[in-house]
């Protein structure tokens, strides 16, 4: 049986809680939260289940296994290095941390002390994800040729991150996974409309080693809610629209196709194919239940998580870079290795 500690009991803090108390090996013993109303809240929820405001109590709590961290991102870095030298296993929600040098920090302390270090990267363990990634591995849609990405709506606004660290990482940590290519550069683009000197939407290009690349578009300033993700290949395009209750994934038999050899202008014709559209089953499980026994999955066996130091470190060096790129007005900016 684990013994896990949830840190931060805001807007996902209780989704981690709810997951962890409904699987089988492991329970909830105590929550922390600064805000005390959000703690009552969980005594409401979960009679028994006991909290403080202070995580130095439960990070010195030897019955404490493991320390799940949902706080804002500017404290990851310190409850996750803390949690790590009290030999806690640790589940931190996305990004991992602030800046590579922290995340680098904490990669070193898990591996010096053989502990399992997660970031909740958790778009990796949906089901419509593991289905793309399948499709695009059978060579279903040929060559990828682009990828991209919108992520957008009203709200909710960060004061510490910006956009692109907030809503990103989602796209980020999804593309990695699913397409085998090295990102090389990004360019970044945003504006801060609403509070100074946050950028509220960004516009994002990874560029990757073989020539392609990926555009992620995230806003907090559009009136529609809009999760959706184009993956165009040569030979077929899937789009992949996370709002649609069913049909999340619909697979496009659709390409263009240039003649490779003509003499004259006359001969020269693009061929369109318009083939058929299909939508291809999905189970619905909900990821972060998935996330959550991943994570208790690999405590017990000392395997390294799908979302890992490694992953998750490769994630912010993308954002750093795209932060850099943002401050020199969109110029390119090499990726750290
Ligand atoms: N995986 C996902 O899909 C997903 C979705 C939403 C948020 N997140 C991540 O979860 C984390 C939290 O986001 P949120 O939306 O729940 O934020 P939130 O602001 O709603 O909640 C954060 C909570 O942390 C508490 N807190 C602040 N300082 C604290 C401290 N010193 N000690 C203890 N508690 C403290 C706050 O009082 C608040 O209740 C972020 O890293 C965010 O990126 C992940």
């Amino acid at each position: 049986m684990y013994t896990i500690a949830v840190v931060g009991c805001g807007y996902w803090g209780p989704n981690l809680i709810r997951n962890f108390n409904s699987l089988q090996g492991c329970r909830v013993k105590i929550v922390c939260d600064i805000n005390k109303k959000r703690l009552a809240h969980m005594v409401s929820r979960y009679p028994g289940i006991e909290t403080t405001t202070d995580y130095d109590e439960l990070i010195n709590d030897s019955d404490i296994d493991a320390v799940a961290i949902a706080t804002p991102v500017q404290l990851h870095f310190e409850i996750a290095k803390k949690s790590l030298e009290a030999g806690k296993h640790i589940l931190i929600e996305k990004p991992m941390a602030s800046s590579v040098a922290e995340c680098e920090k904490l990669k070193e302390l898990a591996e010096q002390q053989n502990l399992t270090l997660m970031v909740g990267h958790t778009f990796l363990y949906s089901q419509p994800v593991r289905r793309i990634k399948e499709i695009i591995d059978s060579g279903d849609l040929g060559q990828i040729l682009y990828i991209s990405a919108r992520r957008l709506n009203l709200g909710l606004f960060q004061k510490d991150i910006n956009v692109a660290w907030d809503l990103a990482p989602h796209d980020i940590s999804i593309i990695l996974h699913i397409i085998d290519v090295e990102p090389v550069s990004v360019n970044c683009q945003g504006k801060a409309h609403v509070n100074k000197g946050v950028e509220d939407i960004t516009n994002m290009t990874i560029n990757f080693n073989n020539g392609g690349f990926a555009t992620i578009h995230s806003s907090w300033l559009d009136p529609n809610k809009i999760r959706e993700m184009t993956f165009v290949g040569s030979k077929r395009m899937l789009v992949y629209n996370d709002i649609e209750m069913n049909e999340k994934i619909k697979i496009y038999d659709k390409r263009v196709e240039v003649p490779p050899h003509y003499d004259t202008f006359a001969e020269f014709q693009h061929s369109y194919h318009y083939g058929d559209m299909y939508s291809p089953y999905i189970k619905q499980d909900e990821p972060l239940k998935i996330e959550c026994q991943h994570f208790l999955d690999c405590i017990k066996t000392g395997d390294p998580p799908h979302s890992g130091a490694n992953e998750s470190l490769r994630v912010v060096q993308i954002l750093e870079a795209a932060s850099e790129s943002l401050k020199n007005g969109g110029s390119k900016v090499e990726i750290a290795r």
